[in-house]
Parts: structure tokens; C-alpha cells; sequence
């Protein structure tokens, strides 16, 4: 299982503590939550918080913009260090164009869904994409509990992706925590993201190889 810490539950004063954490846990990237106060009701870090980030770290950054317009950030993504660049279908009026510019930039181009948005509107897509993103919580906030119909969605695209010979992974992020995750994995995730599971259990090193290992 790839694990992608979530930073949005670090602790701010000390991120570099906390990167170190995780540069030295069984973590294979790290997930870094950029939000807008427009397409979620909250407003979280930029990207001079990932460039700085991106310093301290030779894992690769998945990068989750909950911003609107996020085709008109491709190349300050990139340049700040991200490694892969989920984009919202919800915040994507032309997602083809969004994806294959985020590709031309050398990234790898995940499209995200929000609990309500149904796994079928990425058929046509499906086979451009390097992951699929689903939301298990309403995205803006950490620490919110886990949406069940998300199993239903992983199967669903489990079968999407088999079925069009793509070979787009699924990430999962929201409520991810010891109860949930086993479920997830079952069902068929690939990545998973965790904030507050990792950050506020007392061995988040221990946790992150609880993940990996399922
Ligand atoms: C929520 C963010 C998540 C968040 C997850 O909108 O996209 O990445 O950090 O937090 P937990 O794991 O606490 O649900
Ligand atoms: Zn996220």
C-alpha cells in the first residue's frame, strides 16, 4: 500500500520535525493540501510552504489542490516540486485539456472526486490518468469521518479501470484511520492518504507501517 502522510494535520510550528518523521517512515510520498476559502470553505498553505517543503524531502509530493481554476497553476505546481498534481473534476470545465497540460509539465495528472460526484463521469478520461483521487470525507478540513458509500466507489472504479485497460491507480483521502483503512484495501485502494490517524497517534512511524503493510 502507498502511504501519503497528510500534512494539513502536522504540526505547523514544527513541519520540519515532522518531515523528518516522515523521511524516515516506510511513507511513500507526502500529501500536501492546498485549499482556497471558494471551492472548499477553508483556506490551508501555498506554494511557497510546498517549495519550502519540497527542500526538506526526497519524497515525492502529491500535491491536492481544492482550489478553483487549478489549470491556471500548472506551472507553479511543478515548480514548487510536486510530483503528482490531483486536480478536482468538480473545479475542471475542461479536464482533458487540464490533464494533458499537467503531463506536459512532467507531472503525474490525478483527477479527484468529491463524495458525491459518481466514479462514471471519468470514463472518458480514465485511460489519460495516472491516479484517481476519492474523497471519503467533504473536502476543506481534516479530521472528519468517513463517508461508507466510499467502499461502493472503489469497487466501482476498481471495475472502471479494469474494464477500459487503464492504468490509472486510486488514491483514497479523508477519515482514513486503523478502522477504515483495512476495508480499503480490500476493496481495492492503491494509495492512501492520512492526516490525523498519523499526526495524532503517539508512534506515527509505526502507523505509516501499519499502512504500508496492508
Ligand atoms: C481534506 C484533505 C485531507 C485531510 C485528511 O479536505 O484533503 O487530505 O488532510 O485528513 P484526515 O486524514 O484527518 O481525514
Ligand atoms: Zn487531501
Amino acid at each position: 500500500m502507498i502511504v501519503s502522510p497528510s500534512l494539513l494535520a502536522a504540526d505547523f510550528c514544527h513541519l520540519s520535525q515532522d518531515i523528518e518523521m516522515i523521511n524516515e517512515s516506510d511513507a511513500s510520498w507526502i500529501h500536501c493540501d492546498v485549499m482556497d476559502g471558494v471551492f472548499v470553505p477553508n483556506i490551508s498553505f501555498g506554494f511557497p510552504v510546498i517549495q519550502a517543503i519540497s527542500k526538506l524531502t526526497a519524497k515525492p509530493l502529491d500535491v491536492h489542490l481544492m482550489i478553483v481554476n487549478p489549470q491556471n497553476y500548472i506551472g507553479q505546481v511543478r515548480d514548487c516540486g510536486a510530483s503528482i498534481m490531483n486536480v478536482h473534476q468538480e473545479a475542471c470545465t475542461h479536464l482533458d485539456r487540464t490533464i494533458q497540460a499537467i503531463k506536459q509539465a512532467g507531472m503525474k495528472a490525478a483527477v479527484t472526486l468529491n463524495p458525491a460526484t459518481p466514479v462514471l463521469l471519468l470514463e472518458d478520461i480514465i485511460t489519460e490518468l495516472d491516479m484517481v483521487l476519492l474523497m471519503s470525507v467533504n473536502p476543506g478540513f481534516g479530521g472528519q469521518k468517513f463517508i461508507p458509500n466510499t467502499i461502493n466507489k472503489v469497487q466501482k472504479l476498481k471495475q472502471l479501470i479494469k474494464e477500459s485497460q487503464s492504468n490509472a491507480i486510486i488514491e483514497i483521502d479523508g477519515g482514513v484511520n486503523a478502522d477504515t483503512a483495512p476495508l480499503l484495501a480490500k476493496a481495492g485502494a492503491d494509495a492512501l492518504v492520512a492526516g490525523s490517524a498519523v499526526f495524532k497517534n503517539p508512534n506515527p512511524k509505526e502507523f505509516i507501517s501499519y499502512l504500508n503493510s496492508l
